[in-house]
């Protein structure tokens, strides 16, 4: 077993808004190029730990399973290239106040047990292209308005393989 696992919370679709996620890539890539999210991979990060020993986990978790916060919709009405990453991603222009909490609670629990979490404001953002083409001025395809009803949120350990990246799920809470 790993001694380390590489971990971070985030939203997961259902397979409906999964297939609108991958619908709006299918749009940015005809104009963006790069190369795409596996559809089984698209998600929203809500916080990125690291690395974290493995016997971390549980302490994890038991933080998770306090987090008391109602359901939200967050709507991403907005496609983004970021220059300095190649990264084309679909945001929200406002980012619901349960989505902000949410995030909130799980950085102050993840500081709290000492693990090193983002300073940076949190820019909600699903990440369609990787090795885009950001640099060019272009107008972005037709505004997209993807609906994320989100109910429960998961935490998440991902490797490399050779075929990309793996998810698996170490953990899935609900929304109230
Ligand atoms: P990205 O899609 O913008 O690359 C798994 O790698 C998830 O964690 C992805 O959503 C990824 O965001 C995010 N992630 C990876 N490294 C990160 C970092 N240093 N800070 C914040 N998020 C990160």
């Amino acid at each position: 077993m790993r001694a380390s696992l590489r971990l971070f919370f985030a939203l997961w679709p259902d397979a409906d808004l999964r297939a609108a996620l991958d619908a709006e890539a299918g749009r940015l890539h005809k104009l963006r190029g790069g190369r795409r999210t596996r559809a089984d991979t698209l998600h929203l990060t809500l916080a990125f730990l690291g690395e974290v020993d493995q016997s971390g986990l549980p302490a994890l978790q038991e933080m998770a399973a306090e987090i008391r916060v109602p359901r939200f919709e967050a709507v991403f009405d907005r496609f983004d290239c970021w220059r300095h990453n190649r990264v084309a991603h679909l945001g929200a222009r406002r980012i619901p106040p349960e989505l902000q909490e949410l995030v909130r609670r799980l950085e102050t629990g993840a500081r709290q047990l000492g693990l090193p979490v983002e300073q940076r404001p949190y820019v909600p953002h699903i990440t369609l292209l990787r090795h885009a083409d950001c640099a060019q001025e272009m107008t972005n395809p037709a505004s997209p308005e993807v609906r994320w009803l989100a109910r429960d949120w998961v935490l998440v350990s991902s490797s490399l393989r050779s075929g990309g990246a793996l998810y698996e799920q170490m953990g899935r809470w609900p929304l109230l």
